[in-house]
């Protein structure tokens, strides 16, 4: 299924239209299936869509208490550190959202000393949600993966150049991030993972993406954004990470 591209004029305009699918996804999931198994975004974009997700109307739009939270990344920290995705969310969202089972609330464990250990801890956590044998044929359906991207195109923790690129099995793996980044270890969802899902929603914002975003909407493979292919894949950016200049 190929990608969708919208264009918004603003990154506020780009949240709004995150924070109403994931709000639109999850009455239908809950709908149709009786539940909303979501994998929240790392990086930065998460804080301007959650607080959209906490006040009403939205906030009201979903029963939260048959949403199953996943992260698609994670970095190395514990929960208070302020480069934890899992922190950021609790802090957020879910302390703000009422219903939110604790049993419900899937943190990646990239903290923990033996990571690889936590890894194969944390697909058995995804194999549980889902009722599936992890390393099985099935894969887990995530009703919606929610994505960001870096300027190098790297997505979830998924960056150039990596090794976990070429995974074709497991769901979740330890890696690596760059130097530059803030923390280097990290803990990913894999590709294969990704594509299983019905629905990836990339939300990227910023010129300094635009390059990145060009090459991937150009049909380039290279980047590992560009090889999420999921049922449903939509990208959302805004003006400047679009490439089109502001009218
Ligand atoms: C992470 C993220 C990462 C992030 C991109 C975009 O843990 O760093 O999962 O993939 O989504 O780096 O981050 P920004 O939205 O902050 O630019």
């Amino acid at each position: 299924m190929s990608a969708r591209f919208t264009v918004l004029p603003t990154p506020a305009t780009v949240a709004e239209a995150a924070a109403d699918r994931i709000v639109a996804s999850a009455r239908n999931a809950i709908r149709r299936r009786g539940r909303f198994l979501i994998a929240l975004s790392g990086g930065s974009a998460p804080r301007l869509v959650y607080p959209l997700l906490i006040a009403p109307p939205r906030r009201d739009a979903v029963d939260w208490s048959k949403v199953e939270f996943f992260w698609g990344d994670e970095r190395a920290v514990p929960p208070d550190d302020p480069e934890s995705n899992y922190g950021l969310a609790r802090r957020l969202l879910l302390d703000n959202l009422a219903g939110v089972r604790a049993e419900s609330v899937h943190r990646m464990p990239a903290d923990e000393p033996d990571r690889e250990a936590a890894a194969v801890r944390h697909e058995a956590e995804l194999g549980r949600a889902f009722a599936l044998p992890p390393g099985g044929r099935r894969r887990p359906r995530f009703d919606l993966i929610w994505l960001g991207m870096g300027p190098d195109g790297h997505t979830a923790s998924l960056f150039p150049g990596s090794s976990v690129l070429a995974e074709r099995i497991r769901w979740v793996t330890t890696a690596t991030a760059p130097r530059t980044s803030p923390v280097a270890a990290r803990m990913t969802f894999t590709l294969p993972l990704i594509n299983a899902a019905r629905a990836v929603l990339f939300v990227v914002a910023g010129a300094d993406k635009a390059a990145a975003v060009r090459s991937i909407r150009a049909g380039s493979p290279d980047l590992p954004a560009a090889r999420v292919r999921a049922a449903s894949t939509l990208w959302l950016l805004d003006a400047a990470a679009g490439g089109v200049s502001a009218s």
